[in-house]
């Protein structure tokens, strides 16, 4: 998609680090902007920091674990701004620690936000953009963690590999039809990442809070460490806005995670040689 004046971009997350900045790039693009988020006073603090846009920025609360909650943030889209070209499928959380102390409802929170929330925000929206015939654009929001395993976050990296997955798949599939798709895979970004506690809606239990002494306490705090010393956000979202321009699938934004990654490959490589004739 070479053109974003005039067009119409949903983003989920959009209250706060990387949807927020997303939601930026896109307004000084020239783009109508609908910031979707399940926290209302921040979604209203992100649409008052962006009030020099005027009414082509604004917000809906959505959870996007609901799939009813998307639709409904959808139609408050297509009333407020005709149609939709770009959706971002932003909004994520980070929880867990190592495999066997996560509880059953972390892992259905993680995975209905990170997962069935990118499948929600796809199910929703393609349909219409197939439809509208102007083009369009999705872009997932998986992470470095879909690339490799090493931080330990299993439900985080299981629900990003799989968002990558799915943006693969998703992207040969809509190639025929002019929708482009890219998936961002950045390693530490300055956001609130590591508050993700905040948003976790009570039917899921009470926030887990590892004890900072126990290895899954250490590994919170640097993990909220290395996120505080990350990306500026509005790096994340330049790039990302390239990407869209020139129809890139994949976007990684830190260079020196290459090695983890070309270590997994080759370990792959080494066990495929072993399968050959
Ligand atoms: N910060 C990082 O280091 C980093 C690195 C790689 C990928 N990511 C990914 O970037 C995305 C954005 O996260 P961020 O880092 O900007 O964190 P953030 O906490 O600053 O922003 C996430 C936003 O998602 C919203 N949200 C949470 N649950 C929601 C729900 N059920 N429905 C709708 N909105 C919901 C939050 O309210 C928040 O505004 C996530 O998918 C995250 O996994 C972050």
């Amino acid at each position: 998609m070479r053109e974003f004046t005039g067009k119409t971009a949903f983003v989920t997350g959009g209250a706060s680090g990387i949807g927020l900045a997303l939601g930026r790039a896109f307004a000084e693009a020239g783009m109508k902007v609908m910031l979707a988020d399940i926290e209302t006073d921040a979604l209203a603090a992100a649409i008052e920091s962006l009030r020099n846009f005027g009414p082509a920025v604004r917000g809906v609360t959505c959870d996007v674990a609901d799939p009813v909650s998307v639709e409904r943030a959808a139609e408050v889209s297509y009333e407020a701004f005709g149609n939709v070209h770009v959706v971002c499928n932003n909004a994520g959380v980070a929880g867990g620690s190592g495999i066997d102390n996560i509880s059953l409802e972390s892992w259905r929170w993680v995975l209905d936000v990170n997962l069935m929330g990118v499948l929600h925000g796809i199910t929703t929206f393609l349909p219409h953009i197939r439809a509208h015939g102007e083009g369009g654009h999705i872009v997932n929001t998986a992470s470095w963690a879909g690339m490799q395993s090493r931080l330990g976050f299993s439900p985080y990296a299981a629900s990003k590999f799989a968002v990558v997955n799915m943006s693969e798949g998703l992207s040969m599939e809509l190639k025929p039809l002019g929708i482009g798709v890219t998936v961002l895979c950045p390693s530490f970004v300055r956001t609130r990442i590591s508050e993700s506690g905040r948003n976790r809606p009570a039917r899921y239990g009470p926030t887990q809070i590892p004890d900072r002494a126990s290895p899954a306490g250490a590994l919170a705090a640097r993990l909220a460490a290395l996120s505080q010393s990350g990306l500026d956000p509005s790096q994340v979202a330049a790039r990302t806005l390239t990407a869209i321009c020139e129809d890139e699938l994949y976007v990684f934004t830190h260079p020196h995670v290459r090695g983890e990654v070309e270590e997994r490959f080759a370990a792959i490589l080494a066990a495929m040689d072993k399968a050959a004739p």
